[in-house]
């Protein structure tokens, strides 16, 4: 607030002193006053505080350094002070489990970020990391505080280290709720989760203006780094929310799955196994034709508690579907191939988006669920020349150094490189089963007779017929579990119907895994 406009605090004793108290109480509330308040909800946004009140149980949330404000004296802010200086801090519970959480006011300089602004959000951070709960970053923000100079520069970089310490440790959040750009994009980058809010937020490196200067792209913010290019292009954001509500929901339904802190294990929900848990409905999802599309989901859904399924990155590299779920009332990672998009074929993006499903669930003791239904990885130069060998390398050694329980299901087809990585046997899965349609092989059964029959075919009367004759050899050898399961690859052949109450048994009874990697001091992921 204007210095000139502050209240006059002067009646004496205990009386002046409460007084004082209160006016002070009253004026961090305003953060930076009524008009600039009514400016935010005209935006279709809700203020830094209204969004703390949705996210904590009700009368749960206890702020701490309301009273903060900057040290900055140039550019006339020796003349500007605002009671919390443009960020709210504190700590509550999300259905009744502790969290700390930091809601950037934009009423105040525009949320930027100042030194102590910094120094607040580095308290909630370090008290999160000794007491072992989340970091929920609701970021609503212009950026450094521009008239502070290298001393904002310099409380991004100590927010960055906090999270990097606390990656692995306890979840951290980030929602973008307004603008979110150049340098402190990278808080939220580094954090678990970003969720973005469809037309009121944005995260960009440099913004429309920079780009239009450098690379003569004509772009709006919007388009550049909206929910909607981060959710399908970019991969940056997990979630993309209609509004402020969904998202703080979305949160809190996250949280709903995780741990606390790495030591922990998720809440477990009541759940009482029934006498028939057997799902009918998945004996008929694999079509006849093993060239015909099915979803996923469907299969997700008919093994996991029924509305459980919580999908991440929805929308990006759909070619396989990652999320949360909970079976018999624990929660569990699950990753599974997608043969309603591109057959199901890892790619890049397919490839980095399930590394890092399965390494944030491997981080805080989530287990792991993997259905398998991959033709492969995707050939061509795009791929290889966009680094498809280390980025499948990264899916391979996320699924290899993962200590949580971890357990296949071969739907239908699991071929060539992509069956090792897909939470093989031999790279430690726990227990892979197969359905009756399950073809494990090197490769698709055309191409296999087109190689090693190459000579047969061609030398042949009718090649044609001889390729087909080729083809239902191997169709015969391989297109099914067996193979693998007489070598023990394939722990046990299992009906679709019957693969719930399996998979409840199973996690079940690795529910006390212990595992550990070689002592090292990290791996060297192919990053
Ligand atoms: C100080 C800022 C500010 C900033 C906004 N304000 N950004 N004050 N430092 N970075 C103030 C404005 O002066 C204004 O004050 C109030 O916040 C609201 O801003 P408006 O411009 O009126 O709002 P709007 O039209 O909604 O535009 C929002 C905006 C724009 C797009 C964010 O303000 C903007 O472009 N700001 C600058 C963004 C920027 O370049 N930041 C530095 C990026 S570099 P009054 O008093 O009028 O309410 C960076 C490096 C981080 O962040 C590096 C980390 C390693």
């Amino acid at each position: 607030m204007d210095q000139s406009n502050k209240p006059n605090y002067t009646l004496p004793g205990i009386e002046g002193k409460i007084k004082l108290l209160n006016e002070k109480n009253k004026e961090a509330l305003l953060g930076g006053g009524e008009k600039r308040i009514e400016a935010q909800h005209k935006k279709g946004k809700l203020t830094a505080r209204e969004r703390v009140e949705l996210l904590m149980d009700e009368g749960t949330f206890q702020e701490i350094d309301k009273f903060v404000i900057h040290r900055a004296k140039d550019f006339g802010l020796d003349k500007e002070h605002y009671l919390g200086d443009g960020v709210i801090t504190g700590y509550g519970e999300v259905n009744g489990r502790l969290v700390y959480v930091f809601s950037q006011d934009f009423t105040v300089f525009g949320g930027s970020l100042s030194e102590t602004h910094a120094e607040k959000i580095c308290k909630i951070m370090d008290m999160a990391m000794k007491n072992g709960a989340p970091v929920i970053g609701l970021n609503d923000s212009g950026g450094a505080r521009i008239q502070e100079g290298v001393n904002s520069l310099g409380g991004y970089a100590d927010i960055f280290y906090r999270n990097t310490l606390a990656s692995g440790v306890v979840p951290q959040i980030s929602a973008i709720m307004g603008p979110c750009a150049g340098g402190a994009v990278y808080s939220p980058a580094i954090t678990d989760f970003i969720l973005m809010v469809e037309n009121t937020s944005y995260m960009f490196v440099t913004g429309p203006n920079v780009v239009k200067t450098v690379t003569q792209e004509n772009v709006s913010a919007e388009e550049l780094g909206g929910a909607s290019a981060h959710s399908t292009k970019s991969g940056v954001t997990h979630f993309a929310c209609a509004n402020e509500l969904e998202c703080i929901q979305h949160i809190k339904k996250i949280l709903s799955y995780m741990p606390q802190n790495c030591e922990e294990i998720a809440p477990v929900y009541p759940y009482e196994i029934l006498e028939d848990e057997s799902r009918e409905v998945l004996d008929s999802l694999i079509p006849e034709n093993p060239n015909h599309p099915y979803d996923i989901r469907d299969a997700v859904k008919g093994i996991v508690d029924e509305d459980s399924f919580l999908e991440v990155h929805e929308n990006y590299a759909d070619n396989i579907v990652v999320g949360f779920a909970r079976i018999a009332g624990r929660s569990i990672g699950v990753v599974g191939n997608q043969p309603q998009s591109m057959a199901g074929v890892l790619d890049n993006d397919a490839s980095v988006k399930a590394a890092r499903f399965v390494r944030t669930c491997d981080s805080f003791n989530v287990p792991l669920l993997v259905l398998v239904d991959v033709p492969g990885f995707l050939p061509g130069t795009d791929q290889e020349w966009n680094g498809i060998i280390s980025n499948g390398a990264k899916l391979l050694y996320a699924f290899s150094e993962a200590t949580v329980p971890r357990i296949t299901v071969i739907t239908r087809k699991a071929y060539g490189g992509a069956y090792d990585v897909m939470n093989s046997k031999h790279i430690g899965a726990d227990l892979n089963f197969a359905w009756p349609t399950a073809e494990i092989a090197v490769m698709g059964a055309k191409g296999a007779a087109e190689i090693i029959f190459k000579k047969e075919i061609a030398e042949a009367e009718d090649p044609e017929a001889k390729l087909q004759e080729k083809v239902d050899e191997y169709t015969a050898k391989f297109a099914n579990p067996y193979r693998a399961a007489h070598r023990g690859f394939i722990d046990e052949v299992v009906m679709p119907s019957e693969t719930r109450i399996k998979l409840i048994k199973a996690f079940k009874m690795l529910e006390n895994k212990v595992d550990k990697i070689p002592r090292k001091k990290h791996g060297n992921i192919p990053l």
